[in-house]
């Protein structure tokens, strides 16, 4: 009323009000005067009831959504971990087996006579970096099997992309792919979540691994790059020497459970796509010359 007094004008505003029964009435009031300083004029109360139940469906529609597209996605990565369990097992057994040795090697230069307490320090050393390196192993597959929603942060692509070369270099050496790699030194960093986008890499490059199955061996190559678009984006492409997309649509790889594997899940590509696209980017599939598939993606770089 004040304001509207002083200036013919009171600007509509939300408010609640309480029913007799307890239940709240959510209303929006304003109020104009005909001219400043007179004392006539129009208010108005609208009950905004409606609208707001709608706006919460809308809501919780969205938070469902969204639910359901974290649970989908943690499936998929406890699916593609159990894939890479076995060359996993590999990786954090040779540290522990490293670790063995270097115990035993102390044992012996403890037990000679006079104890040769300098290289008993040293293999205590080595011993600590191979715990190290197989507790390191252990904490980035918590990493990648968390439920947690995305941390942003400044990501160095180019490590990321080095990071998930050697999580599958067991599956990679199995598949016996020849791996090649191309990574533009001094990318700038890409704002998002690591392991979210580390998770796009092992999809890629799962997919990748899985197609090649049906070429003979010896002409499997995979290749991973990263370097600057001319857009300014940041571009990390992974091709293969597969067979190629089973349909001439590369778009159809993208939805939701489609796969032409036996015990595929067909979320891999669609959760992919989500990630990249929450972080501003693009994500698209195309078919190599003479054979094989290209799946690749855009991210916008961070700004200062
Ligand atoms: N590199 C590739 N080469 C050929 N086909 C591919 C490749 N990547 C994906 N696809 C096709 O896209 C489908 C969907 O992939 P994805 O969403 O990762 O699910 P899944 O791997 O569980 O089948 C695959 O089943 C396959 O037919
Ligand atoms: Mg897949």
């Amino acid at each position: 009323m004040a304001q509207a007094v002083r200036t013919g004008y009171a600007q509509p505003h939300e408010k609640e009000y309480f029913r007799k029964d307890g239940s709240r009435l959510p209303v929006i009031v304003g109020l104009a005067m005909f001219e400043a300083s007179s004392k006539e004029g129009v208010a108005f109360v609208l009950d905004l009831t409606e609208r707001k139940q709608a706006e919460e469906k809308i809501r919780e529609s969205e938070r469902r959504y969204r639910e359901v597209q974290t649970e989908l996605a943690h499936a998929n990565r406890v699916a593609t971990m159990g894939q890479l369990v076995a060359s996993i097992a590999h990786e954090v057994n040779q540290p522990i087996a490293a670790a063995i040795l270097n115990a035993n090697a102390a044992l012996r230069w403890l037990n000679i006579q006079p104890p040769e307490i300098e290289e008993v320090r040293k293999v205590l050393g080595s011993l600590i970096m191979d715990a190290n390196r197989a507790a390191d192993v252990l904490g980035r597959i918590r990493r990648h099997i968390r439920k947690a929603p995305p941390q942003k942060g400044a990501v160095d692509i180019s490590a990321a992309i080095r990071e998930m070369i050697e999580f599958t270099r067991g599956q990679i050496m199995k598949s016996g792919a020849l791996i090649r790699t191309q990574l533009k030194d001094g990318l700038p960093f890409i704002e998002g979540d690591r392991v979210e986008l580390q998770q796009v890499l092992l999809n890629l490059i799962m997919n990748a691994l899985e197609a090649m199955n049906g070429v003979s061996e010896g002409e499997r190559q995979l290749h991973i790059s990263a370097l600057l678009n001319d857009a300014g984006c940041v571009l990390v492409s992974v091709s293969d020497s597969g067979p190629g997309f089973a349909s001439e649509n590369t778009e159809q790889i993208f939805a939701s459970f489609y796969t032409t594997k036996p015990t595929g899940l067909g979320m891999g590509l669609s959760i992919c796509r989500s990630i990249i696209e929450a972080h501003g980017g693009h994500l698209w599939a195309s078919v190599n010359r003479p054979r094989g598939a290209t799946v690749q993606f855009t991210l916008p770089v961070e700004h200062h």
